[in-house]
């Protein structure tokens, strides 16, 4: 059988991106356009204004992943766009410009949950070990999947409040850092030593749920209570202190996940596993469990069309198409998507 071509279209935050994969594994081309710049001086993604530059992006990098793939609208097979999660506004960018491409053309459109897109961005590097484990972490979400196969997800555990990405955005917001926070809290832990004292939230013995909100609200205190009393904050110890406190509950979770479901193989995706200190300890920690780990590089972790593209040809060899009527879903549940 002739492995599938898959043009892929993600906009369902700050990034603009398209890109081409073969047979759900080779990565032909994906054009990323991050608005990290734009959002900047408002310290977090205004929804409306990252609509408006999806507008003016959006053809531009279709073009220009076709261009870069070699590839013509006439050899797609399929068109996978991101119906959600994420910001309506900007999920219907990219929905309406997938949907005139296959009106136009007669390819047929596929609908890409956002989180079974990250898991499958480790697709690109190697073919799926299932059964599996994933470890999702980004902006939006902190999620515990267990997959058997392809397309098949079950949740294992998600946060109650913020996700893991939110929290460093927003402890990087009241450490003054600008955002993304994320990357600058990595950056200045590197030098620092985790020597004050925050909470871990686990919740009730055995849950693979997450909390992120309660180690904020901590960080607020901590801050307030050394401003109170003059004393200094070392900047590094403090990124230290908090990024091993969420590092800590993620890889004690994910390890966790795993000895439940009997499986061998853990997979981390999102954004914040672009994270050194998550890497690095998941990777001693799982060496010494016995479990292979697999982790996207960098560039495939943060928001990228590519994982739609790869998440989507499997959508497509199941025969999971959308119509014209497609819209964007902010709150799209994985489970709505499993057959
Ligand atoms: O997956 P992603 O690009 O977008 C969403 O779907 O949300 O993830 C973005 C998140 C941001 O919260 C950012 O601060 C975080 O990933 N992030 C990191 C690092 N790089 C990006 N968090 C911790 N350490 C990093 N090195
Ligand atoms: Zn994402």
């Amino acid at each position: 059988m002739k492995k599938p071509i898959v043009l892929g279209i993600e906009t369902s935050c700050d990034e603009t991106s398209a890109a081409v994969v073969s047979g759900g594994t080779h990565l032909l081309s994906n054009v990323v356009s991050s608005q990290v710049k734009l959002h900047q001086r408002f310290g977090g993604v205004v929804p409306e204004v990252a609509s408006r530059k999806h507008v003016e992006r959006i053809t531009w990098i279709i073009q220009e992943a076709l261009d870069q793939a070699k590839v013509s609208l006439k050899e797609l097979d399929a068109i996978a766009v991101t119906k959600g999660p994420g910001l309506v506004g900007a999920l219907l960018i990219g929905i309406s410009a997938a949907k005139a491409l296959s009106f136009a053309t007669g390819i047929p459109l596929v609908p890409v949950h956002h989180i079974a897109g990250h898991v499958y961005a480790n697709h690109l590097i190697k073919p799926l070990p299932f059964p599996l484990v994933a470890l999702v972490v980004s902006g939006g979400h902190t999620e515990l999947l267990f997959m058997e196969k392809h397309n098949r997800f079950e949740r294992l555990g998600k946060t109650m409040d913020d996700a893991a990405g939110e929290a460093f955005d927003k402890v990087a917001r009241l450490m003054g850092l600008p955002y993304p926070g994320g990357p600058e809290i990595d950056r200045l832990a590197k030098k620092g030593e985790p020597i004050y004292d925050l909470p871990r939230a686990w919740l009730e013995p055995g849950s693979l749920h997450f909390s992120f909100s309660g180690l904020k609200s901590a960080v607020i205190q901590f801050l307030q209570q050394m401003k109170s009393q003059k004393k200094e904050v070392d900047q590094h110890h403090l990124a230290s202190s908090f990024q091993t406190a969420v590092v800590d509950v993620l890889i004690e979770k994910s390890i966790n996940a795993v000895r439940k479901t009997g499986v061998q193989h853990l997979l981390l995706a999102g954004g914040v596993s672009a994270n050194r200190q998550l890497r690095q300890q998941l990777t001693e920690r799982c060496r010494k469990e016995n479990i292979t780990l697999q982790i996207p590089p960098p560039e495939l972790c943060t928001d990228n069309a590519a994982m739609i593209a790869a998440a989507g040809t499997y959508q497509y060899l199941d025969g999971h198409f959308a119509d014209l009527t497609l819209n964007a879903d902010p709150n799209y549940e994985m489970n709505q998507r499993v057959e």
